[in-house]
């Protein structure tokens, strides 16, 4: 009671602070009590989330609100990459590649066929697609395949040198985070390295809807380390004009 007081006091001094965001997060709410009538779990509900962003803009559901901060972002996420030892021979499997935002670069600067995109959303590979065609990158044959869960059952072991989540754990509840975990060694080359983003909190763990998560960085490094992952906080993407903070998990030897 007392928790649910001081957050509704919360939301309440937040929304006199940002009263443009009122209207935007009513509509939110309003999609989120229906959705979670209408889906079983959390991966159907955010699948939903995802149809129903994507028919408005694919690039607005992946979180860019403009073309220019779309082009930004894919190109923040694959220098970064890049600086951090992708190199073009590498097989990398993107994990949420939504509409290929920084994917257009990875399947541009690999070998053709090493780029492996997995999401829940037919609608967002769908823009993927379209992606692919308004890039000029059809030559470089990516996979681009939908998932109903984290589990990777139907890929190879020990196949990938990079694994890559950008801005889906930010979507994610800490069991979808935990399944991952469990499964993404087993298709991991034993050098591989896998880097993350996650929403980070100092306080408390919490989420706004089934849309937004916020973890701390020991839980996360917690609970990698139960699955015999190694887990790094990268200090150095804080420098960059970024909300979201970065993990990187290899393979404990
Ligand atoms: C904010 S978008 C980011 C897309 C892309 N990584 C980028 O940076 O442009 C999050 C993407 O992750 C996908 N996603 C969310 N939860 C997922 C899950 N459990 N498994 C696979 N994809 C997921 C969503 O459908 C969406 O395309």
């Amino acid at each position: 009671m007392t928790r649910t007081r001081s957050s509704l006091v919360h939301q309440a001094g937040y929304a006199l602070k940002n009263p443009r965001k009122i209207m935007p997060h009513l509509r939110r709410l309003s999609r989120d009590t229906w959705l979670r009538l209408r889906t079983r779990d959390h991966v159907s509900y955010y699948r939903a989330v995802m149809k129903d962003d994507a028919a408005r803009s694919p690039e607005g559901a992946v979180g860019s609100h403009s073309h220019r901060r779309w082009l930004a972002m894919g190109q923040m996420q694959f220098d970064y990459l890049v600086e951090h030892g992708l190199k073009p021979e590498c097989r990398m499997l993107e994990i949420g590649c939504g509409n290929l935002r920084a994917g257009r670069l990875f399947v541009d600067y690999l070998h053709t066929g090493n780029y492996y995109g997995l999401d829940i959303s037919p609608d967002i590979l769908m823009a993927a697609q379209d992606t692919l065609v308004a890039h000029g990158l059809r030559d470089k044959l990516p996979h681009l395949t939908p998932v109903r869960d984290l589990r990777f059952a139907f890929l190879p072991d020990e196949h990938f040198d990079v694994v890559h989540a950008h801005s889906v754990f930010s979507h994610s509840p800490i069991e979808v985070i935990d399944e991952c975990f469990a499964h993404v060694g087993r298709v991991m080359k034993p050098h591989a390295w896998f880097d993350f983003t996650f929403d980070r909190t100092e306080g408390k763990e919490h989420h706004v809807l089934r849309e937004d998560f916020y973890y701390r960085t020991e839980t996360l490094v917690a609970l990698a380390a139960r699955h015999g992952l190694d887990a790094v906080f990268m200090e150095d993407w804080e420098q960059l004009p970024h909300k979201q903070s970065k993990i990187r998990v290899t393979r404990r030897s």
